[in-house]
């Protein structure tokens, strides 16, 4: 082969490589749509699980069944905010993550904690949420537990997919654990005697409590674990949406919002 050939080749070969390793950097780094996405369409997807009173639950608004809750305000105000409307789609807990990492919903929110390995497959927007871990028994058991020891062979509940079942797992280790789709199955099984305790999140404690005064939170503090606070969970790569609601998120905390959903929400799932 002639230098001249050769020359000609080996420039073919550099150019393709180039032109490859330009198309590989650009499909890679492909434009981020989400929030552009969600204007041009003109819907908010939110996935949800109402089973979670004061963020998320159901409640018959002019006979009809209704989303409302903290977790709902938030979403609509943010929708207000982006122009367009909000649709939920409502979902069992694991779901909620599920349709968010299949990109079936823009976001999901649910009482969501932020850990560190949701992390690792989701975005997550700033915390808009402090929660604790409690324990709640029979109000006629309370002087019987005062240390998670006390837990030994009795069976308590959480719910499943959340980071609770990882309290009771880590916390609780004597119990015998049980996983339950929805905590409500825990209340009725509670009361009924078929399990002794439910660990769940302080303010949805406070809820069931409230509305059921055989049932109390047992004087019992649990660690704190990885997931704290609360906040909006996005499929991995939806920055630009992320961003947006990074900045509602910090004006409605500012403007004292998040706390009048609180009280709203509250004052809503009081039954009576
Ligand atoms: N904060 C807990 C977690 O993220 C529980 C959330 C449950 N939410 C619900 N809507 N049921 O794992």
């Amino acid at each position: 082969m002639s230098v001249k050939k050769l020359l000609a080749l080996t420039t073919i070969f550099m150019t393709a490589f180039v032109l490859v390793a330009c198309g590989a950097s650009k499909s890679s780094k492909s434009k981020d749509t989400s929030l552009s996405d969600v204007q041009k369409s003109g819907t908010l997807v939110v996935a949800t699980s109402p089973d979670f009173a004061p963020f998320e639950f159901k409640r018959l608004e002019n006979g009809k069944d209704t989303v409302v809750g903290i977790d709902v305000e938030l979403s609509k105000e943010i929708a207000k905010e982006l122009g367009v409307d909000v649709h939920f789609l409502t979902v069992s807990f694991t779901n909620v993550l599920g349709s968010v990492s299949i990109g079936k919903a823009d976001y999901g929110i649910s009482g969501i904690s932020v850990t560190e390995d949701r992390k690792d497959s989701f975005e997550f927007t700033e915390p808009y949420f402090e929660s604790k871990n409690v324990i709640v028994v029979r109000k006629s058991e309370l002087a019987q537990y005062t240390s998670v020891d006390d837990f030994s062979g009795h069976s308590v509940s959480a719910q499943k997919g959340t980071i609770q079942e990882g309290v009771l797992a880590d916390q609780i280790p004597k119990a015998s654990a049980v996983s339950l789709t929805q905590n409500s199955e825990g209340i009725n099984e509670l009361k009924h005697g078929q399990i002794d305790g439910i660990v769940m999140e302080s303010a949805i404690a406070q809820g069931y409590i409230s509305n059921n005064d055989d049932l109390a939170v047992a004087n019992i503090t649990l660690k704190k674990v990885d997931g704290s606070s609360y906040a909006i969970a996005l499929p991995k790569g939806s920055i630009a949406l992320r961003d947006k609601l990074n900045q509602i998120i910090t004006r409605l905390k500012k403007e004292g919002k998040i706390d009048q959903y609180v009280q709203k929400a509250n004052a809503e799932s009081e039954v009576g």
